[in-house]
């Protein structure tokens, strides 16, 4: 009975002082376990004298059920303590005022392009999605650029196979909306990426972006891409900036010419963008040839149009000061960052 007294006293002493789970664990198995210090005990009852036997058996029962209601107790009051340091821990203070999210913006580039939807779309342009990767046919062939065309060398083309191609041009667009649109006239423009295996410089990149113009109709000269094009760069540059048509070659329109834009960057000082010429080359542009008016399904007897392509970087250089192509995809948050505007 002394013993069991003693295992009493000791149990519920440690039983006190165990405070997590596993505690609890090894405490029932200290006393209560297969080889706990009561269930032994249980065991050493039948040698003792038969008729103190009743009595210490039914005290250890007794002590058993004490020391498992205690177990009980004590683990629903040590959960209890854990969740509540839990809560404690994860506890938010909903007074604090909130984080404001860090919100992205427009790329630049894309701001530029959208500045350029609206002034075309205000003169009735369309926007026509054409494809990125071409077949040499799109790019060049239909183009007026049969295959060994010395005028296919104005194009380092990256080949995916022997007919497919990254677009070096937004032009091979215009067979696609031809052949699209024929009958009907056309006005439309055509952005895009394209790609040119190209030596990387300031004014230069190997996946830059155009936008595309064609318009298809009846009686449409060199003098409708003139107003078209003076109109457009006066809404975005700004009617004091300077505009110039250069004569030049493309074998898809006749005449061609390429368009140039002072230099705001140096101010006409001469810099390495507009190669010391104070003109920046945005685009080339001219009348469509007749043989890619009939590639596209018009007959050019009856039809007539217009095209221009430029370069979507060298007009936001312009619009915003830049003096190197390559900020535009370098991923410089410093440098992205500066244009802010989220429309
Ligand atoms: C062309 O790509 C012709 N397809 C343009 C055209 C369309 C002429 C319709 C006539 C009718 P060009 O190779 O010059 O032409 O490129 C046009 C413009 O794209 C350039 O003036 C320039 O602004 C931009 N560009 C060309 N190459 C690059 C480059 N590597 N990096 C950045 N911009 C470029």
């Amino acid at each position: 009975m002394t013993t069991l007294e003693l295992m009493e006293q000791n149990a519920l002493s440690e039983l006190q002082s165990a405070s997590t789970g596993e505690e609890l664990e090894a405490w029932h198995q200290e006393y209560l376990g297969r080889k706990g210090a009561l269930t032994l005990f249980m065991r050493t009852i039948g040698s003792l004298p038969a008729d103190e036997r009743p009595l210490v058996g039914q005290a250890a029962n007794s002590l058993r059920q004490v020391l498992e209601q205690r177990h009980q107790e004590r683990e629903a009051a040590v959960k209890l303590t854990e969740l509540a340091v839990g809560l404690e821990r994860e506890s938010v203070d909903v007074t604090l005022p909130g984080r404001r999210p860090v919100t992205g913006r427009l790329h630049p580039i894309t701001q530029t392009l959208r500045r350029i939807y609206a002034i075309f779309g205000e003169m009735g342009f369309q926007v026509f999605d054409a494809r990125e990767v071409e077949t040499d046919l799109y790019n060049f062939g239909l183009l007026n650029m049969p295959p060994h065309h010395p005028a296919r060398d104005m194009w380092d083309t990256f080949y995916i196979s022997d007919t497919a191609l990254l677009r070096t041009h937004t032009s091979p667009g215009q067979i696609h909306a031809m052949r699209a649109y024929y009958p009907q006239p056309i006005r439309v423009i055509l952005p895009g990426r394209c790609h040119r295996y190209e030596q990387v410089t300031a004014r230069s990149d190997s996946m830059f972006y155009q936008v595309e113009g064609l318009a298809v109709g009846h009686g449409i000269t060199m003098a409708d891409l003139k107003g078209v094009l003076g109109s457009f760069t006066r809404q975005l540059f700004g009617p004091e900036r300077q505009m110039r048509f250069r004569s030049s070659y493309f074998p898809f329109t006749e005449p061609s010419v390429e368009v140039d834009m002072d230099c705001t960057i140096c101010s006409g000082d001469g810099c390495r963008v507009c190669k010391q010429s104070g003109w920046v080359e945005i685009g080339g542009a001219g009348v469509v040839h007749p043989t890619v008016l009939r590639n596209g399904g018009y007959d050019p007897e009856e039809f007539s149009g217009f095209a221009f392509g430029m370069g979507i970087e060298r007009m936001a250089m312009l619009l915003h000061g830049i003096d190197d192509i390559r900020y535009f995809y370098s991923n410089d948050l410093r440098f992205l960052r500066q244009f802010g505007r989220l429309m």
